[in-house]
């Protein structure tokens, strides 16, 4: 049988060409995914394969948005719903909707619906969802009026910048807890006062180091 490499000095050339070329494909690959609008345009709006809509759903029915994302405050990542949660109520509503295909085609296979992401930091960014939903940021502040979106969209930069506005002025964006998943909030006139009262009592210090928020 031929031999790809027949002698092993041969081989380490080719290798380091083949590395070569492998790195230049990455480094374009790097490029053209941290530049690519999924994590730079705000407005950025894919497509889904359902035409879900939060107008309907958050607006309209007020769902909140717990009911859907529930591990928004017990984990890093909000969850996108499995289809169980959808089927909680189409199951019974919309029984015979075209537009409900994908979702009951879910159901019987088991395979989920394969929502497209809209948010991504990138990964030597750190986020929590918990620790910001616990400490008085609304959903609102980060992603905009999305009971107003037919499709989501980023409202947002989420760039290093926009995290750290916040983090080096805190009491200008809080709101009490009861109010996160609240859509529309008005702060009251004397916010930024409770505020600061609430940071020094809960003694909240949004980090600026480099190391809390990169690996
Ligand atoms: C009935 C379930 C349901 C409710 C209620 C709901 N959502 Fe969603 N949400 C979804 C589904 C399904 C998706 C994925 C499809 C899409 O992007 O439209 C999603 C996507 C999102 C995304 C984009 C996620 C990504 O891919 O980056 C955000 C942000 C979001 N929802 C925020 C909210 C907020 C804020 C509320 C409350 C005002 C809310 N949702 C209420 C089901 C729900
Ligand atoms: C709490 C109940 C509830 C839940 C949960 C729910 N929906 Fe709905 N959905 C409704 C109602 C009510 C309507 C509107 C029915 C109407 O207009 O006749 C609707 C309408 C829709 C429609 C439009 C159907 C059409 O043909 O007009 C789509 C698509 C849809 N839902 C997708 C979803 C998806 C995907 C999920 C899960 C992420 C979901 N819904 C979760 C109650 C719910
Ligand atoms: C401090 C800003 C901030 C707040 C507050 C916030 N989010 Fe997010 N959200 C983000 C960022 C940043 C991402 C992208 C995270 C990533 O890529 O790891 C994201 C992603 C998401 C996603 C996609 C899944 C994921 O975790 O990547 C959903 C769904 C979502 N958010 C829903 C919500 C809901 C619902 C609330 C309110 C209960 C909320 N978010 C509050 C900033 C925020
Ligand atoms: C609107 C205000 C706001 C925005 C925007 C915001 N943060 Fe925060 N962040 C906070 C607050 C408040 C805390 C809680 C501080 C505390 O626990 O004492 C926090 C805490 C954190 C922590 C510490 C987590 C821990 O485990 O203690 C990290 C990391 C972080 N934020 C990263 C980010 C990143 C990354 C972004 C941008 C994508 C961002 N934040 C955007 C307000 C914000
Ligand atoms: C509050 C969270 C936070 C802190 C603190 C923070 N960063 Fe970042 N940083 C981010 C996020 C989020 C991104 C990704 C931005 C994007 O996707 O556009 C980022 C991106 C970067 C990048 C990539 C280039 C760029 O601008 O997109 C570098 C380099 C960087 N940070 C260095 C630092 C250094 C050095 C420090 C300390 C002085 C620091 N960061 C502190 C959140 C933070």
């Amino acid at each position: 049988m031929a031999q790809i490499f027949p002698k092993k000095a041969n081989a380490l050339p080719t290798l380091s060409l083949l590395g070569a070329v492998g790195g230049g494909v990455l480094s374009i690959l790097f490029v053209w995914y941290y530049f690519s609008p999924e994590y730079t345009d705000v407005g950025y709006a894919p497509e889904q394969p359902v035409p879900y809509s939060h107008v309907l759903h958050a607006g309209e029915l007020a769902i909140d948005c717990q009911y859907c994302h529930s591990n928004v405050e017990v984990s890093e990542h909000a969850n996108i719903p499995p289809t169980q949660t959808c089927m909680n109520c189409h199951s019974v509503v919309q029984t015979e909707s075209e537009r409900l295909e994908p979702v009951r085609q879910s159901w019987a296979t088991g395979e989920p619906v394969e929502w497209v992401n809209v948010h991504q930091l990138p990964d030597y960014a750190r986020f929590s969802h918990a620790v910001h939903v616990k400490n008085g940021v609304g959903c609102e502040t980060c992603h905009g009026r999305v009971d107003q979106m037919e499709i989501v969209k980023l409202a947002e930069p989420l760039s290093m910048g926009w995290c750290l506005e916040c983090h080096r002025q805190p009491e200008l964006y809080l709101r009490p807890n009861e109010q996160i998943t609240t859509m529309g909030y008005t702060q009251t006139a004397d916010f930024v006062k409770e505020n600061l009262q609430r940071i020094k009592n809960e003694s909240i210090q949004p980090p600026t180091n480099c190391s809390a928020c990169h690996y």
